[in-house]
């Protein structure tokens, strides 16, 4: 039996899962009883020089398209359009898909799910998150017995790779960024990683399988990494802590609540200790207690490892003969959890005058805001005649750790909020 694959895209991944599927044609084929055959490959500029043979490659979407001898489209160019036109033109053309584009799935995946439901085809996207860490086979397979009570994940390798090298080796921001764009893991546009979307795309399609609940993109809570000042890995290093972009989702009390953010997490938490383009999903399932999965996630042979496993994967189910394998349902408008109501701990830290009162001021408005201080250190600064002071917070409502940030800030010897991190 042969199977003729359609890909679109042969960059970081693409050429990645192009070389593992030619290289390994012969392998593959034993292990599944089925040729996978590489018959087209989609690329932008079809001149450039590329490690296939060349007649495989076109740069008209037609060709891959539209040809009936593909029964499996890989969809490796990213970003969200074309992208989603070919993927749903491919399975209304009763060809299966093998996506990586969290953007996609993120946006669109319930509707793709469902179209690939009625064309009685499947769409596989494992690589959309985490890179080679198999997670949605995870939720979809594995804990599908548990109610999942919450996620928190170290998922963009691009931002840990770089507040690991601004923490540990004092890089500055640009310096950190240009290393993650020559290892191959940051976005075309690098704002999808530091400004969060990517973890946003990645939480939005964790949390609405693992709730079986449309988590739309727009409806997680977003901060980004930039702007870290250098101060604060030394200040979080000392309070215990490492300063990680998370993404966080749970279900108190039938809300759901989920945001990506930066922040301080104890150095004894699994996720302190992900280091470099590694990400780590931490969850929490009513039966089956904590679980943890770390890996890469990022780079084009890890991300190739999860594209080629969903092939495989599908070459198992139709050879089984079994159609439509994946069954999942979404609520399609759950109740969400808004940022305001979200109870988390914080840190703060103030540049003051250095004089008394100063910190009875501050302690008042914590006060009158019912946000209870756990712990106060203070430092000298750069700034003659002022103090550094870092303040970390018990539990609080969102809503009052951000008033509390606002009127801090009006006090008349505070010269600036220099920073306010939530703590996990
Ligand atoms: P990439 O290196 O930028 O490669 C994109 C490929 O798609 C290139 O070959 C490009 O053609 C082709 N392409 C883009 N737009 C096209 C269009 N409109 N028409 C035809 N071809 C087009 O991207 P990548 O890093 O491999 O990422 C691919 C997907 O995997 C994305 O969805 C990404 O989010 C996801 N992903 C990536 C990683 C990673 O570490 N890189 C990890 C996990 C998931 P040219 O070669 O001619 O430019
Ligand atoms: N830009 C992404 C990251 C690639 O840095 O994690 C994987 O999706």
């Amino acid at each position: 039996m042969q199977l003729n694959v359609g890909l679109l895209g042969l960059g970081t991944v693409g050429s990645q899962v192009a070389e593992r599927l030619l290289q390994k044609r012969d392998s593959l084929a034993r292990r599944t009883g089925v040729v996978l055959n590489l018959r087209r490959v989609l690329v932008r500029d079809a001149e450039r020089p590329r490690s296939i043979p060349s007649e495989l490659i076109t740069d008209a979407p037609d060709e891959v398209l539209n040809d009936p001898e593909i029964q499996v489209l890989v969809e490796l160019m990213g970003g969200e359009e074309p992208a989603r036109t070919y993927i749903e033109r491919g399975l209304r053309a009763g060809k299966h898909v093998v996506t990586a584009n969290k953007v996609v799935m993120a946006k669109h995946g319930p509707e793709l799910l469902e179209l690939a439901g009625e064309m009685d085809v499947d769409i596989y996207f494992e690589a959309a998150v985490g890179g080679g860490i198999p997670l949605i086979s995870t939720f979809k397979v594995d804990l599908i017995a548990n109610d999942i009570e919450r996620i928190a994940a170290v998922i963009n390798g691009t931002t840990n790779y770089m507040l690991g090298r601004m923490g540990a080796d004092g890089l500055d921001y640009a310096a950190a960024l240009l290393e993650a764009q020559a290892a191959g893991f940051a976005e075309e546009d690098p704002t999808a990683d530091v400004a969060g979307f990517d973890a946003v795309y990645k939480l939005s399609i964790l949390a609405s399988i693992a709730f079986g609940a449309r988590v739309h993109p727009d409806q997680v809570f977003r901060e980004g990494i930039e702007g870290i000042d250098p101060l604060d890995f030394r200040y979080a290093k000392e309070l215990g802590y490492e300063i990680k972009l998370l993404a966080y989702a749970a279900r108190p009390n039938g809300k759901i609540e989920a945001r990506v953010h930066p922040a301080l997490v104890p150095v004894s938490h699994p996720l302190a200790q992900v280091e470099g383009a590694f990400n780590a999903v931490y969850i929490e399932g009513d039966l089956v207690g904590p679980v943890l999965l770390r890996g890469q996630g990022a780079g084009g042979r890890p991300t190739a490892s999860a594209v080629v496993g969903d092939l495989l994967d599908l070459v198992f189910t139709i050879r089984k003969k079994a159609a439509n394998r994946v069954l999942m349902t979404f609520d399609p408008d759950p109740p969400m959890l808004p940022m305001a109501d979200v109870v988390t701990k914080a840190y703060y830290r103030l540049r003051a005058e250095d004089r008394t009162g100063v910190l009875a001021q501050v302690g008042r408005v914590f006060g009158e805001e019912d946000v209870s201080i756990a712990s106060m250190i203070q430092k000298d600064s750069i700034e003659e005649g002022t103090a550094e002071l870092v303040f970390t917070t018990h539990p609080a409502r969102d809503a009052a750790l951000a008033r509390a940030r606002e009127r801090i800030a009006e006090l008349e010897p505070i010269r600036r909020v220099g920073a306010f991190f939530r703590v996990i």
